[in-house]
């Protein structure tokens, strides 16, 4: 297998950093004066050129030429050493994979050792923000001295989850998304050197699709030139639009039938296939978009086979307008925020999970009320059960009237209540409520509330910190005690409700029986998190 072409086509000079200008203009300067920072950060979507500018900056500063200005030269012994990845001083780590404290200790107690090859001993963490708190402080200490000899350069796709007192001590710098026109222009050069026969109004397409991300459209080019020898217009429309729509149409029956095992199948199929989760987030919100056309009428206009015409006029006939517009909203997210951009699919599953519940949108026919009764605390969640159950608009802020109950918790209390929170949790933090919305509520034992996952990937996602703290929090407000959360997945079904005592371990039993899995959380819980 050769060589993927985006690997290829790294630039190997800051001349060949397109569409970010100004921070290429910064780091050049910064070795041209000899004033190069010890911490940076490099924030931005991915395939805008972090990691390509963290090596340049590695190269640079451990460049052999003289001429300052002339440094990456990209011909002395380190600069070949770095582009052929065997430079010792420039350690690359992922967070992704290394995100312990223990990682980070080691980081740090190497550090202290002087460069063996070059001047600076450059550190390269990718994905920085998958650092677990405890590491994040672990780095922090090393960040506030660093030893004269280190560089580190920071790199995210998701800034907003970086510790301030991590930000404050780095010298950031935001790359954009790449400009249509920019990448097309780069395309054009690549393809050219390549040899491969491509149409412009194509390469326009594929720049479109790739929204920002270089590495992204090399990719494309790549894939289409694999495909077929000369790529036009039409060649990208059918591989880009349709080569997953199998998949979208699948996806949309599963939605329809309610079952979020089989969606969460066909997600991953498509991904394992090679699907681009945000290309294949976005071709969900064209058919749905489409089929809202369809259902307000104006289906005409769409171009589309016969046979695709009727299978979406079905689906339109299927789909209530709400529902459309609810999961037109999740996967549009999906598509352009990649929340989950560490991890490729879990956005789609999010989506697809609130696209299953549908009360991720409230109905357009439901007035909110306001609620006279908001200012008077009740006691009695009971009472509140009854007015919920008399049908009252939703209240999103029902959790800040705390309701102390005494003695432990029951399912039937939780069971009664479990709208009311998860509405409590959407206000807070959309994440946490769809992960929240994609779980089931099986068993309460004691101040414990067992909830079930079709998948791993998501109950992983729950027991992470921030949504299972959230979680706790807001039931704990909302009982008046603490209340713990654990997370489960298996078959639901099987699982016996508890009896008052020992009913936990038999869950556990008929779990470990299933081969299901608990993830418990700590019951502490802050607020500050939020
Ligand atoms: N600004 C850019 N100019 C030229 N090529 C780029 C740029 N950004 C990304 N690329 C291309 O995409 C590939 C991946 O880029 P990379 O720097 O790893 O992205 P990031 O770290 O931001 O995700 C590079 O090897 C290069 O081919
Ligand atoms: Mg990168
Ligand atoms: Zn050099």
């Amino acid at each position: 297998m050769t060589q993927a072409l985006y690997r290829t086509w790294r630039p190997a000079l800051w001349d060949e950093v397109v569409g970010q200008d100004h921070i290429v203009q910064t780091l050049k300067n910064a070795i041209a004066t000899d004033r190069v920072g010890h911490a940076y950060l490099f924030a931005g979507p991915r395939g805008t050129g972090k990691t390509t500018s963290a090596r340049l900056l590695a190269k640079g500063v451990n460049c052999l030429e003289d001429s300052l200005e002339k440094r990456p030269c990209n011909h002395c012994a380190n600069c070949v050493a770095v582009n052929e990845g065997r430079f010792l001083d420039l350690i690359e780590i992922d967070a992704a994979s290394n995100t312990s404290v223990d990682d980070i200790r080691e980081l740090r107690d190497k550090i202290n050792f002087t460069p063996s090859q070059g001047r600076f001993k450059v550190y390269i963490i990718d994905e920085v923000h998958m650092l677990s708190t405890s590491a994040f402080n672990a780095l922090l200490k090393t960040l506030e001295e660093p030893p004269s000899h280190v560089i580190f350069i920071l790199c995210t796709t998701e800034i907003h989850k970086i510790p301030a007192t991590v930000l404050s001590r780095c010298q950031r710098h935001e790359f954009r998304r790449i400009p249509v026109p920019v990448i097309v222009q780069k395309l054009k050069e690549l393809c050219k050197q390549e040899k491969i026969k491509i149409d412009d109004d194509a390469l326009t397409l594929i720049a479109r699709q790739a929204t920002g991300s270089m590495r992204d459209a090399i990719s494309l080019v790549d894939q289409l030139s694999s495909i077929s020898k000369k790529i036009t217009l039409s060649i990208a429309q059918d591989v880009l639009g349709t080569a997953t729509s199998q998949s979208v149409i699948d996806l949309m029956e599963a939605s329809l039938a309610g079952s979020s095992g089989k969606g969460l199948e066909i997600i991953h199929q498509a991904l394992d296939s090679g699907a681009d989760p945000r290309q294949y987030a976005r071709q969900v919100v064209d058919y749905l978009r489409d089929l809202l056309v369809i259902k307000m009428e104006a289906g005409k206009q769409l171009e589309l086979t016969p046979e695709v015409r009727v299978t979406m006029e079905d689906h339109a006939a299927r789909f209530g307008m709400n529902r459309l517009v609810s999961m037109i909203t999740a996967f549009t997210n999906a598509a352009v925020e990649l929340k989950a951009n560490w991890h490729p699919g879990l956005g789609l599953e999010l989506a697809y999970a609130e696209a299953l519940s549908p009360e991720v949108l409230p109905a357009p026919n439901v007035t909110p009320q306001p609620e006279p009764e908001q200012s008077q605390p009740k006691s009695n969640p009971k009472e509140k059960a009854n007015t919920t159950a008399a049908g009252s608009a939703p209240k999103p802020a029902e959790v800040e009237r705390p309701t102390p109950i005494t003695g432990p918790l029951t399912l039937d209390l939780v069971q009664e209540h479990w709208e009311s929170l998860k509405r409590a949790v959407r206000t807070r933090n959309s994440i946490t409520s769809a992960l929240l919305n994609s779980s089931r509520l099986v068993d309460v034992d004691g101040n414990t509330v067992i909830i079930n996952f079709s998948s791993n990937l998501l109950r992983d996602n729950m027991a992470q910190e921030q949504n299972s703290r959230l979680v706790c929090s807001v039931m704990s407000k909302y009982f008046g005690q603490d209340v713990r959360l654990i997370c489960t997945t298996g078959e639901q079904d099987a699982i016996p409700r508890s009896s008052a005592n020992g009913g936990l371990q038999q869950v556990e039993e008929t779990l470990k029986k299933l081969g299901g899995q608990l993830r418990e959380i700590p019951t502490e819980y802050s607020e500050k998190d939020e």
